[in-house]
């Protein structure tokens, strides 16, 4: 009963239906779907809640998207593009829409928390399903701290604007950059930690109002700017051309990276099956819509040129359509709640991914701790806040936030094959969302997904292989021996697959 708090510990029964194997063949075991559901929400001492509704799943997901895209990426993809900015948030919504079927396919067919990790764990062996769950983790664990970084350069351009004061850099930025300490990127982790230990109803009431206020702030900002728009600056419509375009969607892909969070909370879900597709292409849809409008009022209201150098883009559209600062600060506060939203949602998914890692042995078995009180895993919230915390805290992330993207891309790119194995596997099992045009969809969304991380630079690359290759060496010394599917005490065949 995924209702109440305590629960049994983890029961390995439902493990024995997979293939005990040893030696090599451990790294292709696949965990079968079946085990992977029944055993949804039972950690260690206790058990998730359900309680999410379509509706909160939808706004983890846009909490956990809206973001630092809109607010600052917009600014330095706009001199790369011109005006057709709005055309580039297209495309890299189009990335975003094939790999967000995958996804909404899978979630509806595995509605568990591990999102793409536990796709491939059952699709495509334990092997997989660990590099997949390594790169969740810059993903998401990375990312957070890479926000959170953003989050305190705004939170600099507020109180400058209210009170006249910034925080000082030597507790703003981190050794490298000027400084000692980032406090601010800090302080935002440990503030959405505090949150996050309430538990998944808490959290996504908290979550709700955080994303309704950055949903205002855009469609204030679509209102004013839309009085500013002038004609003559969408013309000419692409003075970049086609590269331009692209280089511009490419760099906006990040401001979609977060559209699968709904995936990490499917064991707190009431209705996983029916709500999570609709909860991933829902946040899809608005996110893409939002970004859409703002981009082509941002650009019909400031040309294209002045976005260059200009740090606070929108905020400045606003200062300049009403001639009144209060509405630069208005725009400011609402960047600080909606970067805010993103840290907080994202610490959610990366603690929620762990918590499915642990619980198949593949990560420490602390992760799957669940407090019977609240339902929430909070030593695991702690353990992963602090790390966030201290990479955003100490470390100039740099060429690290661009690996986010690599990770996300590479996950991705697992999920739209996961999907096309599990068709094949497992045709007759039921899917409450299918992807439609397949097998065209998932090749497409891996074909981009691959496109784009070979357009990203070769030290991301370097970073991506030094991240891998300690993931391998935690994996073999780690994950291979501990997995519940050597463990398992029973062993039976997988249920059949072709
Ligand atoms: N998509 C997230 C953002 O834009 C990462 O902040």
């Amino acid at each position: 009963m995924l209702d109440h708090g305590a629960a049994p510990p983890v029961d390995d029964t439902n493990v024995t239906t997979a293939r005990k194997t040893t030696g090599l063949s451990a790294l292709t075991r696949r965990k079968p779907v079946e085990a992977l559901v029944a055993e949804g929400g039972q950690g260690e001492g206790g058990s998730l809640r359900r309680s999410l509704t379509m509706w909160q799943l939808t706004m983890i997901s846009i909490g956990a998207t809206l973001g630092t895209g809109i607010f600052v990426v917009l600014g330095e993809a706009t001199p790369l593009a011109g005006p057709a900015v709005a055309i580039s948030f297209v495309i890299a919504g189009l990335t975003a829409l094939f790999s967000a079927l995958s996804y909404a396919e899978l979630a509806g067919s595995i509605p568990v928390s591990g999102s793409s990790y536990s796709y491939a764990y059952a699709t495509m062996g334990e092997l997989i399903a660990w590099v997949c769950g390594w790169c969740l983790v810059l993903e998401y664990g990375v990312s957070v701290a890479a926000v959170a970084v953003g989050w305190g350069e705004y939170l600099n351009e507020l109180l400058d604007g209210t009170i006249g004061v910034t925080i000082p850099d030597a507790v703003s930025a981190p050794l490298g950059e000027g400084g000692f300490i980032n406090l601010p990127a800090l302080v935002v982790v440990l503030l959405a930690m505090v949150f996050l230990m309430g538990g998944a109803k808490e959290s996504a009431r908290i979550n709700t109002i955080m994303v309704a206020v950055k949903i205002v702030t855009l469609l204030l900002f679509i209102g004013i700017g839309f009085m500013g728009i002038k004609a003559g600056n969408y013309a000419p419509l692409a003075p970049l051309g086609v590269t331009g375009i692209s280089a511009a969607a490419a760099t906006l892909f990040f401001s979609y990276i977060g559209f699968d969070a709904a995936s990490t909370a499917g064991e707190e879900a009431k209705n996983p099956k029916r709500d999570l597709p609709r909860a991933i292409m829902l946040s899809l849809l608005i996110v893409t819509v939002l970004y859409c409008l703002v981009a082509l009022v941002a650009v019909g209201a400031m040309p294209w040129q002045d976005f260059e150098g200009t740090e606070a883009a929108l905020a400045q559209i606003m200062k300049d359509v009403t001639g009144q600062s209060f509405w630069g600060v208005v725009l400011a506060a609402g960047a600080v709640v909606a970067i805010a939203s993103v840290v907080f949602a994202v610490l959610y998914g990366q603690t929620r991914i762990l918590f499915a890692m642990s619980r198949d042995g593949l990560a420490p078995k602390v992760f799957a701790k669940v407090d019977a009180k609240t339902g929430a895993p909070r030593a695991n919230t702690v353990i992963v806040s602090l790390f966030c915390g201290g990479l955003a805290a100490f470390i100039p992330l740099g060429e690290l936030a661009n690996a986010t993207s690599i990770g996300t891309l590479f996950a991705f790119a697992l999920v739209n094959v996961a999907v096309v194995v599990l068709r094949y596997t497992r045709p007759e099992m039921n899917r409450t969302f299918k992807v439609m045009l397949f097998p065209v969809t998932p090749i497409l969304g891996f074909l981009f997904c691959g496109y784009m991380m070979f357009s990203l630079p070769a030290i991301t690359w370097m970073w991506f292989g030094g991240w891998m290759i300690a993931g391998l060496v935690f994996y073999f010394l780690y994950g291979m021996r501990r997995s519940r599917l050597a463990t398992a005490p029973a062993v039976a065949e997988a249920p059949a697959e072709k």
